[in-house]
């Protein structure tokens, strides 16, 4: 290496210092930037390195103003290499931005479907009354689910067209009011209780029926129980449940496990733009002496009432729903209408 005289080492830092900008507005990728930074400014090689190896070769006298001068180039540089690095990298970022003024997305959190929250209401109605909850198995035998309710043996219900049987003589229950008379079994009354489940039955899916579908049994058995007591009963149910303004009436109706038998309708609006109409939510009727019996209560000291009815109908009933299998799709469109 030839020496150098500290006039052509200062002229040599400047011509660094002016060659570099160009060089480094030229680098565009995380590889360009890291070659850049090696030919200039690297420690073993490059034009700085050079420089270096140079200073070492100038006289001591001339070696402080030349160190100065390089450590100047070099603090340049490499803030300039910096400086333009982190705005590439800035604009890169900025094609895939976070728009922070952007409305968040909202979320669905999910609730309770309406069925549930029909359910759930009726439950705190009749809590209010003094009735508990009472559950019973789906797959239920045909001694609790027809003969012990008083279902003559030839019933056309029990028929293996009406009825989805299982093995071993089991059956999937087609209504809960089996639970009336595993609850009577188990419990001396007085007794009130409220028991929801799922029900089975050979229906076709359609606008209003549903081959599986829930079901909410009543049953208040103690001593002196009069239809008065039913009739008055549901419809404080029903001024709290639709509020005192929506009208309700009884009628006659046929079940083997109750004697009268009666259903209740309740007057609603489906917004289909024909009026109003009466829509049976229940039935209903006084528990048949038969039923007390085979449960083993003495139908000559008690009497009672039950009800069952179909919260899915309820719920159509109560927001004007003219299709029961809309109830029973995931369409969150329609679910979280009752999000609460
Ligand atoms: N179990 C009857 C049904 O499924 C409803 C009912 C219950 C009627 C209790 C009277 C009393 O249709």
């Amino acid at each position: 290496m030839t020496d150098v005289t500290l006039d052509a080492f200062l002229a040599a830092c400047r011509q660094l210092a002016e060659d570099a900008p160009a060089r480094i507005d030229r680098a565009a990728t995380p590889a360009e930037f890291a070659d850049v930074r090696t030919q200039l400014v690297g420690r073993k090689q490059g034009r700085l390195a050079d420089l270096m190896a140079q200073l070492a070769t100038l006289p001591p006298d001339a070696r402080r103003e030349a160190g100065r001068a390089i450590n100047e180039v070099k603090a340049d540089i490499e803030q300039r290499l910096d400086a333009r690095e982190a705005a590439v990298a800035a604009a890169a970022r900025g094609a895939h931005a976070i728009d922070p003024s952007m409305p968040a997305r909202r979320r669905w959190q999910g609730s309770l479907h309406p069925v549930t929250l029909v359910i759930d209401e009726i439950a705190d109605i009749f809590r209010e009354l003094g009735f508990t909850i009472a559950l019973g198995p789906e797959a239920e035998t045909e001694f609790y689910n027809f003969t012990a309710l008083n279902f003559p043996a030839d019933h056309p219900a029990m028929e293996l067209h009406d009825t989805l049987y299982l093995a071993n003589d089991t059956l999937l229950r087609t209504h809960t009011s089996p639970v009336q008379v595993r609850t009577l079994q188990q419990y001396a009354p007085p007794v009130r209780v409220l028991a929801p489940g799922n029900v089975y039955r050979r229906d076709f899916f359609d606008a209003t029926h549903a081959p599986a579908f829930m079901q909410l049994e009543g049953l208040a058995i103690d001593e002196g129980i009069s239809f008065v007591d039913l009739k008055a009963t549901l419809s404080e149910f029903a001024r709290r449940f639709y509020g005192g303004t929506r009208r309700v009436r009884f009628g006659p109706s046929y079940f083997p496990f109750v004697e009268p038998g009666a259903q209740m309708d309740v007057e609603v609006d489906l917004g289909d733009g024909k009026g109003t109409r009466w829509v049976e939510i229940l039935g209903c009727g006084m528990v048949h002496p038969n039923v007390l019996d085979a449960a083993g209560i003495d139908s000559e000291r008690y009497t009672g009432w039950a009800f069952g009815m179909g919260p899915a109908r309820i719920a159509m009933s109560r927001h004007g729903i003219p299709d029961i299998r809309v109830l029973y799709d995931s369409d969150v469109r329609f679910l979280e209408q009752f999000a609460r």
